[in-house]
């Protein structure tokens, strides 16, 4: 990364200047519209960590939600998080980090699923009840050591009725009330055309839709555009409540098709919301190499959305002296640590005594 990535002595004096919000005045309504972010890619080409904590010293971004993601559930093995165990050293930095952004407000959850099948088939999370109680009881784990506040459930691979609604069931009356539960549907499967998942989700949503927070709606990749606000109304239009409904776009056209320029959003959801009042939010797929910034300032995406969605309401960031010693000593350790597999996301080699390519230490500011 270069050192513009890290340029962020001034986050101090920044956080101090923002009034302090009183957190029991936010209505679970307020957090509407919602500015949603995936962090899949969690390492840069040479192995070191890509800090998520610009989303939250950078100015004017209200991020609501960080999904870290891919959770894989593993058909006789156990969960992983991309290619490796959750717990395995290369996450150090990511899971000393979202503590910090949970202490800015932002709600960090987990997704499990995605283009990669396994997850939700007939031996695993859609199995009978012995194999869903094998495979669920890893996702329960994972979720309460890494304290997530929620779990986004993308299914791309068949799944039956009964197989989603046992898992939202089980996810509501195991985490309560307050944990955020979320699909990722493609944007057409909410209207009854094409779909990845299989099952019905205007079904889920009659069965259990008061324990589905809201969807994470692909609007790309040929099942749904957002350069006009036409595949969005036919949504809506189907019944759903528009508060439920977040936007989902690429970051940039390397993630897939059907990428929109920024000012044809900010049209789009103007027009969106003329006609309905709000909605639900944006999405994005994902952090690490978003457009305007790149991979140099891949933030900047989040201040567009901010820009699109509410400006002015940036998120409360509080780093004491010890906090910054161990997101320090974390960094180190995970680009230290020897890989046991091979992968996309895995260091290469030792790398001994490298610095943190993030200055924690000048962010602290309690
Ligand atoms: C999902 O798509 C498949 C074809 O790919 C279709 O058979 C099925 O009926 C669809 N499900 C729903 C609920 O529309
Ligand atoms: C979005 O469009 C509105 C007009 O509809 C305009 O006032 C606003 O400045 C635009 N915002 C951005 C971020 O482009
Ligand atoms: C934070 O990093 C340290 C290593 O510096 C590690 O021991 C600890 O488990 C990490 N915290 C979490 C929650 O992973």
């Amino acid at each position: 990364m270069k050192p513009e990535f890290l340029a962020l002595g001034l986050l101090g004096s920044l956080a101090a200047a923002v009034p302090v919000q009183d957190l029991t005045l936010r209505a679970p309504s307020s957090e509407v519209p919602r500015l949603v972010l995936y962090y899949q890619t969690t390492h840069d080409s040479l192995g070191q960590p890509i800090s998520m904590l610009p989303l939250i010293t950078e100015k004017y971004i209200a991020l609501t939600h960080l999904i870290v993601c891919s959770f894989h559930i593993n058909l006789d093995g156990s969960i992983h998080l991309n290619d490796n165990p959750p717990d395995y050293p290369l996450f150090y930095t990511l899971w000393n980090e979202t503590q910090v952004m949970k202490d800015a407000g932002v709600k960090v959850m987990g997704m499990v699923g995605g283009a990669a099948p396994g997850s939700f088939s007939a031996q695993t999370l859609d199995g009978s009840d012995i194999a869903f109680e094998i495979y669920y009881s890893q996702l329960y784990s994972a979720i309460v050591e890494y304290e997530l506040q929620g779990m986004d459930l993308d299914v791309e691979q068949p799944m039956s009725q009964a197989g989603i609604t046992r898992l939202v069931r089980r996810l509501r009356s195991d985490f309560g009330p307050s944990f955020i539960i979320t699909l990722a549907p493609v944007a057409s499967a909410l209207r009854g055309g094409a779909n990845l998942s299989g099952f019905d989700y205007k079904a889920l949503e009659t069965a259990v839709g008061s324990s589905i927070s809201f969807h994470n709606a692909q609007f790309y990749n040929g099942f749904g555009n957002m350069a006009s606000p036409t595949d969005y109304e036919r949504v809506v239009t189907q019944g759903w409540n528009p508060q439920k409904i977040v936007a989902g776009q690429i970051t940039t056209p390397s993630n897939g098709g059907g990428w929109v320029p920024y000012d044809r959003l900010n049209a789009t959801i103007a027009a969106i919301r003329t006609r309905y009042g709000q909605i639900g939010g944006i999405m994005g797929w994902e952090y690490f190499n978003s457009e305007p910034g790149g991979l140099a300032q891949p933030w900047k995406w989040a201040q567009v959305a901010t820009a699109i969605l509410r400006p002015n309401d940036v998120p409360q960031l509080r780093i004491t002296r010890d906090r910054a010693q161990r997101l320090t000593q974390s960094w180190k350790d995970s680009v230290s640590a020897t890989a046991p597999a091979s992968g996309p996301d895995v260091v290469a080699a030792v790398v001994p005594d490298v610095e943190p390519n993030v200055d924690y230490m000048a962010m602290v500011n309690a």
